[in-house]
């Protein structure tokens, strides 16, 4: 029997931050604020002053293994995770070949084991030729479930038809993540942009109407279907005003990323260039508003990072070939951190968004809580650290941030993964030891 005992330290809840000591055998938490369990030679760890979080839960995540390990893989991208107090993430499946059936499922799963550093889980992609099969195959351990584009991104996964959403939709019975914008309508904005615009172009060609009108054929399917859906990434006021009027409950939960919520066009643009480049657009400060208010008032349900590396050089072609895509697993903490520090955001709205809110909605077990039952994931904060973001402190293949240089208050400085150090003082410790992810929906 191995102990831990976190003790001064205030933990943080999604209803309250509390002075509470934190008490963890075998890597399952057994006590919190009580001690009545604690034996005589468990393991001590001192949290005076500092913040103790769940680990978070990073649903939205793209680590390019297979085929695309120049940008990052599944043990680099794992140690952005635990670098930056996420403890478990859930892979996005536009890869190289892309996850579209349970082989390419297995062959994640295989890779992962003993790699990566963080728990896992990944997501199917769904296909014209796999929308009938995906119901039976959802249900595998490790899966997070399907995963739709209804427009092109990175990689070959497309689902541009209200026919073949629809057989989707219609197979299986876990909640569906969807990257919403309407295909046709971006083919006919990217044949009529000039090559070689400036970048600022982006949200222009990526426009609203792009954005609106795929959410609205979706939320038609939804209601047709009643398959829930979990919206990726919402870029537009408009379409927060839409889910808002249609509000389909428990059908329909919303994600932000941290990069419309801390980036703001055109100035993005002409600071960072391609490096702000991501689908769907950043756009402009009414929508960044849009956003932050919908996150203070609980529309959004979850923040995923859409964590996406691509090289220097990749990043630095003229648009349109600049590939689409941020990294910021790493950086997620920290920003809303000083988010909660600049006043727009609550230390609780941190464990809501990246805890029991992915949790929820993808319905993982043990995950996103500081309670007796709940692995033993968490993540030390010191809330006085105020640094530049260095970009020797970040992990990824990538090697570049837009965040670089941006003032941050508030570090993960120690990562525990059930109950083991994993990240601290700025290296691993130990092995990989991440483990696949467990739903109430399936057998794991
Ligand atoms: O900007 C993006 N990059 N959006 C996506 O949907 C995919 C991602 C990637 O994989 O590069």
């Amino acid at each position: 029997m191995t102990q831990l005992f976190v003790h001064g330290g205030s933990l943080v809840h999604e209803d309250g931050v509390r002075d509470e000591d934190l008490l963890i055998e075998n890597g399952v938490i057994i006590g919190v604020g009580e001690t009545s369990k604690l034996a005589a030679d468990a393991q001590r760890i001192d949290a005076t002053g500092l913040l103790v979080f769940p680990g978070l839960i990073d649903s939205q995540v793209h680590f390019r293994e297979p085929g695309l390990e120049h940008k990052e893989d599944l043990a680099t991208g794992s140690l952005c995770c635990v670098a930056g107090g996420v403890t478990a993430f859930c892979e996005m499946p536009n890869t190289k070949p892309p996850t579209t059936d349970p082989k390419a499922l297995a062959d994640k799963l295989e890779r992962a084991a003993g790699r990566s550093w963080a728990d896992y889980a990944f997501f199917l992609g769904a296909s014209k030729d796999n929308a009938d099969s995906l119901g039976e195959w959802e249900t595998a351990p490790g899966c997070a479930g399907v995963k739709i584009f209804m427009g092109s991104s990175t990689g070959s996964l497309l689902v541009p038809d209200d026919e073949t959403l629809e057989r989707i939709l219609r197979s299986g019975e876990r909640r569906v993540a969807v990257h919403s914008e309407d295909e046709l309508l971006l083919q006919q904005n990217y044949a009529a942009a000039p090559k070689g615009a400036p970048y600022a172009i982006h949200p222009q060609v990526r426009s609203i109407e792009t954005a609106v009108r795929s959410t609205t054929r979706l939320l038609d399917l939804v209601e047709k279907t009643g398959r829930k859906v979990h919206l990726l990434h919402i870029s537009t006021a408009e379409e927060l005003d839409l889910l808002r009027e249609r509000d389909l409950g428990d059908l329909v939960t919303k994600e932000a990323t941290p990069n419309h919520l801390f980036l703001c066009a055109p100035e993005c643009y002409e600071r960072f260039g391609a490096h702000a480049q991501m689908n769907p657009p950043v756009r402009d400060r009414r929508h960044r508003d849009a956003l932050r208010e919908a996150l203070a008032d609980g529309t959004i349900d979850v923040i995923g990072s859409d964590h996406a590396p691509h090289t220097l050089e990749e990043k630095a072609k003229p648009w349109p070939e600049s590939p689409s895509g941020i990294p910021g697993t790493q950086t997620i903490l920290p920003l809303l951190l000083t988010a909660v520090h600049d006043g727009w955001l609550r230390l609780e709205d941190i464990v809501r968004l990246l805890g029991g809110g992915p949790s929820r909605v993808y319905g993982i077990e043990g995950k996103g809580r500081l309670a007796p039952g709940f692995d033993g994931d968490f993540v030390l904060v010191d809330p006085r650290i105020e640094d530049s973001l260095p970009l020797a402190w970040l992990r990824s293949r990538a090697g570049w941030s837009p965040y670089e240089g941006t003032k941050l208050h508030g570090m993960p400085t120690r990562t525990f993964v059930r109950g083991i150090e994993t990240y601290g003082k700025h290296v691993t410790h130990g092995a990989p030891m991440g483990r696949p992810l467990r739903y109430r929906t399936t057998s794991a």
